[in-house]
């Protein structure tokens, strides 16, 4: 299992996900506020988090076109990322993401 911590506008939540989960799924099922238009075909940009400074190195790197895709998301920082295209693995733990 994976705690998955939400900072949202008005509440910060935690969830624990499935070793393999996407976290755009997990989001979705926690009732966040990201619509994933796209379901990943990385086309949107409507599933675009913050993820915390701390944790942002743990994840394996974007891939050029989700770079190139943050680069159009609104408000993104240089920790952004699409949830779509992050895998949840055991050897995070625990990861902390601001929904935008
Ligand atoms: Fe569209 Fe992630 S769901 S880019």
């Amino acid at each position: 299992m994976i705690r998955v911590t939400f900072q949202g506008s008005e509440e910060t939540r935690t969830v624990e996900a499935a070793d393999g989960a996407r976290l755009l799924d997990v989001a979705q099922a926690d009732g966040q506020p990201l619509e994933g238009t796209c379901d990943g075909d990385m086309a949107c940009a409507t599933c675009h988090i913050i993820v915390d400074p701390a944790d942002f190195a743990r994840l394996p790197p974007p891939s050029e076109e989700e770079e190139e895709l943050l680069d159009l998301a609104y408000n993104a920082t240089r920790t952004s990322r699409l949830a779509c295209q992050i895998r949840l693995t055991e050897v995070l733990r625990t990861l902390t993401v601001k929904v935008p």
